[in-house]
């Protein structure tokens, strides 16, 4: 039933679609179609992208690094972490006097709201907590994690530039 959901909603132009789509929703379906990630397609993170469809575009482009690296990881937890890694759960553009330290403080929000909901295992937990890095000082210490803070920097640079074009 959210299937047809998502069908009827028109698809954000950094959404994947096609094999890479299905791929993500055989490692994260329950954490895409939970109540906490729909709401955020109300949430606004870069440009005229929500949330939700960031955190499917490094999703989909983590898996990209990885095999383009030849790197050995483990990709449902790559894909779980990259959908959970910005679950901070609020709009950081609205004032409010905590939401000027987002980019200090989202990690660990949305780690906790992570755990909350979907009970991240290790992997999952280090990549959603050090995926700001160097901003947050914690080490990436999984492979899956070094290629999240790659994936998410190169996502957001798209995702706020295509604004302009
Ligand atoms: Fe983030
Ligand atoms: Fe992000």
């Amino acid at each position: 039933m959210e299937k047809e959901g998502l069908k009827e909603e028109k698809r954000g132009r950094f959404e994947p679609d096609g094999e890479i789509y299905e791929e993500l929703l055989k490692y994260g379906k329950d954490i895409m179609d939970s109540p906490g990630m729909q709401k955020s397609k109300q949430f606004v993170h870069h440009g005229d992208v929500s949330v939700y469809e960031h955190s499917l575009h490094v999703a989909a482009s983590c898996l990209a690094i990885a095999r383009k690296l030849k790197w050995k990881v483990d990709e449902r937890a790559l894909v779980r972490g990259a959908l959970m890694h910005d679950y901070f759960q609020y709009d950081w553009h609205e004032p409010d006097r905590t939401h000027r330290w987002h980019g200090f403080i989202h990690a660990r929000r949305a780690l906790r709201n992570a755990e909350r909901d979907f009970s991240p295992n290790e992997v999952e937990r280090n990549m959603i907590e050090t995926h700001m890095f160097p901003l947050n000082l914690r080490l990436p210490r999984y492979r899956e994690s070094v290629i999240l803070t790659i994936a998410d920097k190169i996502c957001s640079v798209q995702e706020t530039t295509a604004r302009r074009g």
